[in-house]
């Protein structure tokens, strides 16, 4: 059975092959009628433990563009509640004749636990603080097509990196791709050793936004965090909040990312998130085609 566990599984010609089907269904959604009938024969089960608002409804709108059927779970309204385990919430599922399974899960590693007890093809739509592939996708996918290519550009995550699925999911699938990465946050939310992924580590804000053709700025992820890690709100946006006034001081123009949501004034102020040097709605739509690709190609491997 085919997954999407995570960025590590992959190699760059999968990356590859996702951003040419991608930029072919990127074709397709901009026409008058969005829908192929690809996947009319095979049905897909979002689960949901955790909340969403861009993953879960891209992933319903690409299954839905791919025409395939589609239902959805969300965990605080089911029987979970009750005591049900996850293997078997989704074998009563697969039960139902489901093919696929899209699951966001507070636990990191409950996608690659569920592909090895389940005979289902699992794609991770984010497992707590471990990987977010389809989002890295999407961010490499938006950096390709804002600046031409991912290889040899400089990219630098910025905020809470130890708490962030996306920073893991995004370094492992910019450094496939041949970008440089760098991470930069307080020192106390930058995990030990990541250097060894090959990541440049800076906490200076503006060395690192000089050095950068690319900022991709994280959300403070408060809900993870059991201590407090930085002294308070103000201060850490005094030291690594990207403000119009830092932007316009930098000795090039860079590119700003998000992967939402955003909370304004903290990470990033309004005017930076809405100018035309971000990029935040564009990863946004990407998401859409993105997720298409991903289905399509798994879904060619299990149709009969
Ligand atoms: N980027 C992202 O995963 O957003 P959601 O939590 O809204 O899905």
């Amino acid at each position: 059975v085919n997954h999407l566990l995570g960025i590590k599984y992959l190699n760059k010609k999968d990356i590859e092959l996702i951003f040419e089907t991608a930029d072919h269904f990127k074709e397709v959604i901009n026409r008058p009628i969005k829908k192929v009938p690809s996947l009319r024969d095979i049905t897909i089960a979002n689960l949901f433990f955790e909340n969403s608002t861009r993953t879960k409804l891209s992933f319903e709108l690409a299954e839905k563009r791919l025409s395939a059927d589609v239902i959805n779970f969300s965990a605080s309204q089911s029987s979970v509640k009750k005591g049900e385990t996850l293997i078997d919430t989704v074998n009563n599922i697969l039960s139902m004749k489901v093919d696929m399974v899209v699951m966001r899960h507070p636990n990191p590693g409950a996608s690659v636990f569920l592909s090895q007890h389940v005979d289902a093809s699992i794609i991770n739509a984010g497992d707590g603080a471990h990987e977010h592939p389809t989002q890295a996708l999407l961010d490499s996918y938006s950096i390709r097509e804002r600046l031409g290519e991912v290889k040899g550009k400089n990219v630098v995550i910025v905020g809470d990196i130890l708490h962030s699925r996306v920073a893991l999911s995004n370094i492992y699938a910019l450094k496939l791709q041949g970008a440089n990465v760098m991470v930069c946050g307080p020192k106390t939310l930058i995990p030990k050793h990541i250097d060894k992924l090959g990541v440049i580590v800076e906490t200076n804000l503006r060395k690192a936004l000089n050095w950068c053709d690319v900022a991709n700025m994280l959300r403070v992820q408060n809900e993870r965090m059991e201590i407090s890690y930085f002294p308070s709100t103000r201060e850490y946006t005094q030291q690594f909040g990207v403000n119009k006034a830092l932007l316009d001081s930098l000795e090039k123009k860079i590119t700003i990312m998000h992967p939402g949501p955003i909370n304004r004034g903290v990470e990033i102020t309004s005017d930076v998130a809405d100018s035309n040097q971000a990029i935040i709605l564009d990863q946004v739509q990407n998401g859409v085609a993105i997720r298409m690709a991903v289905i399509y190609l798994l879904a060619s491997k299990i149709k009969p």
